[in-house]
């Protein structure tokens, strides 16, 4: 079965051509970075405009690379959720244009759900695993039962890995994208240089979930001090925040493997591309590790092509009426509902 996957949830447009699940048949990716560049951050309305613009060359280059042509496609699958709405609404109404004209099936995907499914694109995966997707806009950390099918079992209660990474990097004036320019900066550096406070969620009944935003402003708030006194480098703050950022993360999955006795563990979106977290988790996870290839690690069409080759074998197509939603219930919790004194 092949199936066409748009993905423009952010500042990507991107489309894939995948041929059951699993064989990339081409993958192009139109990246914005020089357009919100000067604005260290994505500017939603840049990106729709953009990803407009982009689309319907991206579509017949996918396409083309793949030789493949738009009869033969089998499924038009597009990310609905959860991303900038305008960005969505692009790829959403362009794949159900494309589905009417063309009569061929459309599906609406969950780009989180796409991202978790990254790994198996190239390696072989067993189930139940442990998986953890960190992205700009969640930390999810899951028990998945099959390509589909995933239980909740932490998330962030404030700012997703990404988005902290992103914060820093923009503060401190480290580039943008935020999380590979603070990566970056971080290898020169020493990372046992601070020891930025790390949280502690323990105590509360959702063990599993992380917080980012106390590290966050531990780092911000350095900048002061770094400027009047710098008898170390910038780099070794930022190693040593990188490192403080992933050992939550390792510490929540190395808990979860050993909660639930899991021996597989999958790490994906677009974190999951920083090299020092790779090694971090190899290292010392005795479970076995499966990162997605860099390519398919930040937002991708190939993944959401991959993936949706699964839903749609298991739910079938999606209505005409399907919207596209920013966000999605229950991958965020709010501090307020979660955390009260106890
Ligand atoms: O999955 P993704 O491409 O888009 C979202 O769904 O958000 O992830 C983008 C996020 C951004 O926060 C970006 O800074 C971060 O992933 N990122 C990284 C690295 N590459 C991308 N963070 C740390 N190290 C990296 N090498
Ligand atoms: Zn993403």
């Amino acid at each position: 079965m092949l199936v066409l996957g748009i993905e423009t949830t952010c500042d990507e447009t991107s489309v894939g051509v995948v041929r059951d699940g699993k064989e990339v048949l081409s993958n192009i990716v139109a990246s914005q970075i020089k357009d919100h560049t000067p604005w260290m951050g994505v500017v939603p309305e840049i990106a729709s405009r953009l990803h407009l613009k982009k689309i319907t060359p991206i579509v017949e280059e996918a396409l083309k690379k793949a030789n493949i042509s738009i009869e033969q496609i089998d499924l038009i699958a597009a990310a609905n959720r959860p991303g900038l709405i305008g960005g969505l609404a692009v790829g959403v109404s362009f794949a159900k244009g494309l589905s009417w004209i063309t009569d061929k099936p459309f599906i609406g995907i969950n780009h989180v759900e796409a991202h978790l499914y990254s790994p198996h694109l190239t390696c072989e995966i067993d189930f139940p695993y442990i998986g953890l997707l960190a992205s700009g806009g969640h930390t999810l950390i899951v028990k998945g039962e099959s390509y589909t099918k995933y239980d909740i079992i932490g998330t962030t209660i404030d700012d997703a890995a990404g988005e902290a990474f992103d914060k820093i990097a923009k503060h401190y004036n480290f580039g943008f994208p935020g999380g590979p320019a603070l990566e970056k900066i971080a290898k020169e550096g020493d990372v046992s240089t601070f020891d930025f406070p790390i949280s502690n969620l323990y105590k509360t009944d959702r063990k599993f979930d992380v917080s980012y935003s106390g590290l966050k402003t531990a780092v911000i708030n350095h900048l002061e001090k770094y400027l009047k006194k710098e008898t170390y480098t910038v780099s070794d703050i930022a190693a040593s925040f990188q490192k403080r950022a992933f050992d939550i993360l390792l510490k929540k999955i190395k808990l979860a493997t050993t909660t639930f006795g899991i021996n597989t563990v999958v790490v994906a979106g677009g974190v999951s591309a920083n090299q020092y977290l790779r090694k971090l988790f190899n290292e010392n996870l005795s479970a076995k590790v499966f990162f997605p290839e860099l390519k398919y690690a930040t937002d991708n069409g190939a993944m959401i092509a991959g993936f949706a080759y699964h839903k749609y074998k298991e739910e079938g197509k999606s209505p005409f009426n399907t919207g596209v939603f920013p966000r999605v219930e229950g991958f965020k919790i709010s501090l307020e509902e979660n955390y009260r004194c106890r």
